[in-house]
């Protein structure tokens, strides 16, 4: 998947962990270095609102660290926030 570069389910990598992001505030993983702009995003983490960050993440919170251009097409950022959602239930998240 195209957010593993950076994302890992259970673990911080470039980014910080997938798991329990949906309903999670942003810049809230405890001893995640986040950009400043995402710790003050005041931002709840909802099918919505990462629907909106993934068209352009820079556009929703300008100043973010995670350097990527966005996902264009609507339904591959549907099926991309289905799947995190389906994710955070998943053994890797859940133990
Ligand atoms: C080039 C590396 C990179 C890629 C690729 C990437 N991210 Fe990120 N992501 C980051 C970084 C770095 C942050 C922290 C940003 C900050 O602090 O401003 C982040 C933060 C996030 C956040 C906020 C999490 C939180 O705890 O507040 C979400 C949601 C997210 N990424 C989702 C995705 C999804 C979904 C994809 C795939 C479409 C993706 N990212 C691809 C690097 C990346």
């Amino acid at each position: 998947m195209r957010c593993q570069a950076c994302h890992a389910l259970a673990y911080d990598r470039v980014g910080p962990r997938h798991c329990g992001v949906v309903g999670r505030k942003a810049g809230s993983v405890a001893g995640f270095p986040y950009s400043p702009a995402m710790k003050k995003a005041n931002v709840v983490w909802t099918e919505k609102t990462l629907d909106r960050f993934l068209i352009s993440p820079l556009k929703m919170v300008p100043g973010t660290t995670m350097t990527y251009d966005g996902v264009p097409d609507p339904q591959d950022r549907a099926d991309l926030v289905a799947y995190l959602k389906q994710a955070g239930k998943s053994a890797e998240c859940v133990r």
